[in-house]
């Protein structure tokens, strides 16, 4: 089976394609990510309806390289006509979005269709405007190709990016191993912990209160003047070596949560926290590099130091085999340092399943592995017109 997925929940426009005949030797043809980093970077933030343009501009240009990567790419000898009634449901499809139905329509006429045999699209959790973008884009290549679709959850996603290398894999292959497992996702929209029964069986035990992760280390990074996105700048800042020059200069932050009997978590307070601390200092302190590189490694520690503590406890309480990790924040070297060291003081280490950097931030690939997985059950596949998109999404 192969398998086409797109993936547009937040500012990324990803899209891959792999192919498998069991799930065991699944593997991926090509997979692009087109980053709007620098499109948003002066706002300090994500801006949907921003994002949502710049997917319309790069879905066709990322699925041609895609294609033509994986040798799927085909000219038509001359152009193809559409039909005049496919012209009229696609339109439909996109009424709000005219500019990818124009990029769509010219594709459909220059292009061959691939061989693809059912498509996986993002539809939740995420920023609306954006999913919807990928939704649409996706139901016109279903109709188009004459392929269902496959709706695939963006937290499941990230949970399935830990296991796509090879070698993961062979893991799965004995689930005794790994399940039940712990599953903690902390990316830029979502820190939630999770208890994972097996693959496809979740549970939620606890998620932030206010903002997750990610999220606090992009606010914390602009209030140290620092650019969007945060954590990877904090990460960079929190190695810098000091020198003796601030060693009368103590910065401490709270932990927040870090002792409740739950398995929620709050990140908001650490960003105020910050804030005060930065506001009290004078300009030439809170403009140095040693202050911010000090901040950014108390904030780091901080986040750090909750997610690890609170993951460690619910492994403990539910006996789990495996920790897995996944997100943005995932990339964050120290994260799984103390993770490693604190699985390593259990009485009985369990296994650390943690995805390859360029796999922890959004990507399509986890979304074809994970459509994938979910194609196999006759359920979850759809027609076109029955999928929509469900920007508070929860995982079952
Ligand atoms: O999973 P992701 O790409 O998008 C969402 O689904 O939100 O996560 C993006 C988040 C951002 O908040 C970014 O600052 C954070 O992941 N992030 C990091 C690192 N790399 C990305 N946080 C800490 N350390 C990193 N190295
Ligand atoms: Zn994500």
């Amino acid at each position: 089976m192969r398998i086409l997925a797109i993936e547009t929940s937040c500012d990324d426009t990803c899209i891959a394609i792999g192919e498998g005949k069991t799930f065991f030797d699944f593997s991926i043809l090509d997979g692009i990510v087109s980053s709007q980093i620098k499109i948003h970077r002066p706002f300090g933030g994500i801006w949907p309806t921003l994002a949502r343009r710049e997917h319309q501009k790069n879905l066709v240009y990322v699925l041609k390289r895609v294609l033509k990567e994986s040798g799927l790419l085909k000219k038509n000898k001359k152009e193809k006509e559409v039909s005049k009634e496919k012209i009229e449901s696609l339109k439909k499809i996109f009424k709000k979005e005219s500019l990818l139905f124009k990029k769509t329509l010219e594709f459909f006429k220059k292009y061959q269709k691939p061989k693809i045999d059912v498509i996986a699209v993002t539809v939740g959790p995420g920023l609306e405007p954006c999913l919807w973008t990928g939704v649409n884009f996706a139901k016109a290549l279903s109709l188009y190709f004459g392929t269902k679709i496959v709706p695939v959850n963006h937290i499941e996603a990230h949970i399935f990016a830990s296991s796509l290398s090879k070698e993961k894999r062979e893991l799965l292959k004995s689930p005794k191993r790994i399940f039940p497992a712990v599953c903690l996702i902390v990316s830029g929209g979502h820190t939630q912990l999770i208890f994972v029964k097996k693959l496809g069986k979740y549970k939620i035990l606890g998620e932030t209160r206010d903002d997750a992760a990610g999220e606090a280390f992009d606010k914390i990074a602009r209030i140290l003047g620092l650019p969007y996105p945060g954590g990877p700048e904090i990460e960079k800042l929190a190695n810098y070596q000091m020198d003796e020059l601030l060693t009368n200069q103590v910065v401490k932050l709270p932990r927040p949560m870090i002792y409740s009997k739950n398995y929620d978590f709050s990140f908001s307070g650490l960003k105020t926290a910050v804030l005060h601390d930065y506001k009290r200092r004078s300009k030439k302190i809170k403009e140095s590099r040693e202050y911010i590189s000090l901040m950014a490694k108390e904030a780091q520690e901080a986040i750090v130091e909750v997610l690890v503590k609170k993951t460690i406890k619910a492994q403990k309480e539910f006996g789990a085999k495996s920790i897995i990790l996944g997100g943005g924040v995932s990339a964050n070297k120290r994260l799984k340092e103390v993770f490693q060291r604190e699985i390593q003081k259990l009485k009985k280490p369990c296994l650390f399943i943690f995805p390859e950097k360029r796999l922890a931030t959004d990507n399509a690939e986890m979304v074809a592995f994970c459509g994938y997985f979910g194609a196999k059950k006759s359920d979850k596949i759809k027609n076109w017109r029955k999928i929509r998109v469900y920007p508070n999404l929860k995982l079952q």
